[in-house]
């Protein structure tokens, strides 16, 4: 398999889960080598991180270690899974279909895309489940990150004993979920994958890390008390009105007379297609939609959190740095002192300025907003970077004999959506990781959060509940709002 050439589908990731996580090949083959990329045809790349998760587009380093070197320090922070659409999104999207039915179902015939509605479609939030992970269809949240648990024990398995302990009595694995329900929920799914579902409630022991601004530094969530208000202003200016909206409504309204939509509800329909998949194993609404018009809808999305929580905010550098300083003090006590495995559970927004600080895709110019810039967008695409149950993992790797390719010694690799990410100005090891040292002075010479942020005095000033962690399993079960049928 060559994870570059060939999309992965998520079904045959969630159904084969301990395959995928260890067959993938560090050599290509040399025969029946496909001549297509699919790529372009993934709807996942194009959904705008609404819909289902999809591994970030690989530049061919093989995903296992180099063979001189083995893992054995692994710090994770991973989005939640798939979900329902935001609270605040619904009302928009109930508005919209409300448009459009009663139009299409007010017309005796009519010949267009939106014929299917007046068959069996039927929206598909359960009522009270907006914000909460979905839990049905091949990609729903709660079984995403159920493989994505059972994938990573299969690759890391060997970094969860305690080998200074002559008992064989095994390790509590900590998870550590920002306090959010579906975050809470996707740190569940992940450790009952990760320790097996019988061994839950007695080998791991979730910690919850409040999302309350006054934890400062200390949280997976922090909050900069800065204001780049060039940057919020486009941040706030979402939806960015492109042609291709307007192509759509008016293709639309062509076809069902007295329709009426705006760009903008083209917009709010489009996001609603790319959540259905998220419950559901087909979304009608895919092809309702060119795939110019898709390309365009993930654009703004791409340019969204480029100004909310990228790097077209000069302050979010310093937030993603509060993560990286912390995990580089982890790297760098190793896993005797420190412990082997942190997996850590947040949104979207607090993973991509980690991506941003890291440096690994931030496009040389800013998006604009009124136009594709495709260019830019090769950099900063934002299904490469978050898409839901998207994870950046850190491996520290301990290489033994020294060759062309470095010194034996330890090395730090970042792996973004199970795609290998170099830095751009430190590849001084195997496999193109960067040694422990040099990653440290990258590290080093980032903004400091606290300062940066102005945290305020009377608030932790750095990240510590990594080494601050309860074993008990008393939040294992934690459970705040629930939606219908929700597990
Ligand atoms: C609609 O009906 C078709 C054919 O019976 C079925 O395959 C599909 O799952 C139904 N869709 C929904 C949303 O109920
Ligand atoms: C569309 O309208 C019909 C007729 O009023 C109704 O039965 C159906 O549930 C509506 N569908 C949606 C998706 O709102
Ligand atoms: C424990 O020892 C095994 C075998 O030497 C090694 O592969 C593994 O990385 C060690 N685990 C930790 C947590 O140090
Ligand atoms: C590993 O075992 C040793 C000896 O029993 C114990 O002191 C230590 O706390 C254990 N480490 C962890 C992380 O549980
Ligand atoms: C659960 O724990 C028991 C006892 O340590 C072990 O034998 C079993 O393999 C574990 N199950 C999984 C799925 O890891
Ligand atoms: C169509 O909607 C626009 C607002 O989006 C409104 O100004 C216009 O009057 C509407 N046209 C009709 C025929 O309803
Ligand atoms: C790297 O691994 C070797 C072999 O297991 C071990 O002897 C050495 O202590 C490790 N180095 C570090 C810095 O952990
Ligand atoms: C450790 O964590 C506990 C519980 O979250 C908290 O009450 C305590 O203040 C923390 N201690 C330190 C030193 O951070």
């Amino acid at each position: 398999m060559i994870p570059s050439l060939v999309v992965i589908s998520i079904s045959t990731l969630i159904l084969t889960p301990a395959a995928t996580a260890t067959t993938l090949s560090s050599t290509f083959p040399s025969t029946r080598i496909a001549q297509q990329v699919f790529d372009g045809d993934n709807f996942l790349k194009y959904d705008g991180i609404r819909g289902p998760y999809v591994d970030r587009k690989s530049y061919g380093i093989s995903r296992d270690p180099p063979p001189q070197c083995t893992v054995d320090q692994v710090v994770m922070v991973k989005r939640h899974g798939e979900r329902y659409p935001a609270s605040g999104e619904g009302p928009s999207i109930e508005v919209a279909l409300k448009k459009v039915n009663s139009t299409v179902q007010s017309l005796e015939s009519g010949k267009g895309d939106l014929d299917f509605l007046r068959g069996n479609w039927t929206y598909y939030v359960p009522s009270d489940c907006y914000e909460a992970e979905t839990f049905t269809g091949p990609y729903a949240g709660l079984a995403e990150a159920y493989s994505h648990g059972q994938q990573y024990r299969a690759r890391y398995a060997h970094l969860w004993t305690n080998n200074s302990s002559s008992s064989s009595a095994p390790l509590v694995l900590p998870l550590f979920a920002a306090e959010y329900q579906r975050i809470i929920d996707t740190a569940r799914r992940f450790g009952e994958g990760f320790v097996g579902e019988e061994n839950y409630s007695t080998q791991a022991a979730m910690n919850l890390v409040s999302e309350s601004s006054s934890r400062g530094a200390d949280s997976l969530t922090p909050s900069c008390h800065q204001d780049d208000s060039t940057a919020r202003d486009k941040c706030n200016a979402y939806p960015y009105r492109l042609p291709q909206f307007d192509a759509a409504a008016e293709r639309l309204n062509a076809q069902y007379k007295g329709l009426n939509l705006s760009w903008s509800d083209v917009v709010t329909l489009m996001t609603m297609a790319a959540y259905e998949l998220n419950a559901r194993s087909e979304s009608k609404w895919i092809d309702v939609f060119t795939t110019d018009e898709w390309v365009s809808f993930s654009y703004i999305w791409d340019v969204n959190f480029y100004y909310c929580a990228g790097p077209g905010n000069k302050y979010i550098r310093a937030v993603g740095a509060n993560y990286l300083s912390a995990s580089l003090s982890l790297l760098q006590q190793g896993p005797s002192a420190a412990g082997s495995l942190f997996f850590n559970f947040a949104h979207d927004s607090n993973i991509s300025p980690i991506i941003a600080a890291l440096d690994i895709a931030n496009p040389p110019q800013d998006l604009p907003t009124d136009r594709v810039a495709f260019d830019l967008q090769q950099h900063w695409r934002i299904t490469d970077i978050i898409p839901m149950g998207g994870r950046l993992t850190i491996e520290r790797l301990n290489c033994s004999a020294g060759s062309a390719l470095g010194a034996a010694g330890i090395y730090v690799r970042l792996v973004l959506n199970e795609a290998v990410v170099p830095l751009r100005s430190c590849q001084d090891g195997p496999g193109y990781s960067c040694s422990l040292q040099r990653y440290a002075e990258f590290v080093q010479g980032l903004p400091v959060f606290a300062d940066e942020c102005a945290v305020p005095p009377d608030e932790p000033q750095h990240l510590d509940f990594w080494w601050n962690y309860t074993t008990s399993s008393k939040e294992n079960w934690h459970r705040g709002e629930r939606c219908n049928g929700l597990a």
